[in-house]
């Protein structure tokens, strides 16, 4: 079975206020996206990695990673789930079902590559898949209006990150039969709605989504801690 990667990178990137989308904000001397998809390259392992990309986007074609022989464009979509799933058209004539495909965020550049090995290591035997989570340090409530109605019991609370790892053909079903669901925020929950059972693998604190604009800064710092 081959290994492929599908990046969606045609968000807007709203919440960062910036004057172009954040997945094009320089960090160390790179565009987050270039970030991002050099930490993929460099874990040796995708067959391909297609990356789907706005198509009222200017910046890409400019970036010289765009013309690499292993990265693949594919046109964004509306929500971040129709990018993935076009993502994973492009490679429709190449992948096989029983593939696996790891799709992760263009907005978190401080992926490691050991965190990419240990969730392949820990789910290749998998008969679903899974994805990278992290537990939560907050006191997590159950709030109605400004009413806290309980708290939620943390040891079966995770957040979601990215990577997550699902067989190629699992997946496009599960995004096709999901389409149009806005309650579709990342792959896993494409597959639960068709009563499957992702697993999680517990991934590294520092694998953040660049989101608001302090982020930027917060991911700068990683990055130099990783060196
Ligand atoms: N994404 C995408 N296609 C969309 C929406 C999002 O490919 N229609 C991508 C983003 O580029 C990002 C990832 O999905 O890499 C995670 O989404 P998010 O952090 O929400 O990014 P944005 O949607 O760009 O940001 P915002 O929600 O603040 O507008
Ligand atoms: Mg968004």
């Amino acid at each position: 079975t081959k290994f492929w990667a599908v990046v969606p990178a045609a968000g807007v990137g709203k919440r960062m206020n910036a004057d172009r989308p954040k997945q094009y904000l320089l960090l160390a001397g790179k565009t987050v996206l270039e970030q991002t998809l050099l930490r993929l390259l460099q874990a040796d392992v995708f067959s391909a990695i297609s990356v789907a990309i706005s198509v009222e986007d200017p910046y890409w074609p400019e970036m010289g990673i765009s013309s690499h022989d292993k990265i693949i464009t594919a046109a964004g979509g509306k929500e971040r789930a129709d990018s993935v799933l076009s993502g994973l058209k492009s490679i429709r004539a190449m992948a096989l079902d029983e593939d696996w495909v790891l799709v992760h965020d263009a907005a978190r550049p401080c992926l490691t590559t050991a965190d990419i090995y240990h969730l392949i290591d820990s789910l290749c035997d998998d008969d679903v898949g899974g994805i990278l989570a992290l537990s939560s340090h907050d006191t997590l409530k159950n709030v109605q209006g400004k009413n806290i109605l309980g708290t939620l019991d943390r040891s079966h609370i995770w957040r979601a990150l990215t990577p997550q790892m699902f067989r190629y053909g699992m997946l496009k079903n599960a995004l096709e039969a999901a389409e149009g669901n806005f309650a579709i925020t990342d792959e896993a929950s494409a597959l639960e709605m068709l009563g499957l059972r992702p697993k999680i693998v517990e991934g590294r604190p520092d694998n953040i989504k660049i989101t608001r604009p302090e982020d930027l800064a917060l991911a700068q710092f990683y990055l130099e801690q990783q060196q």
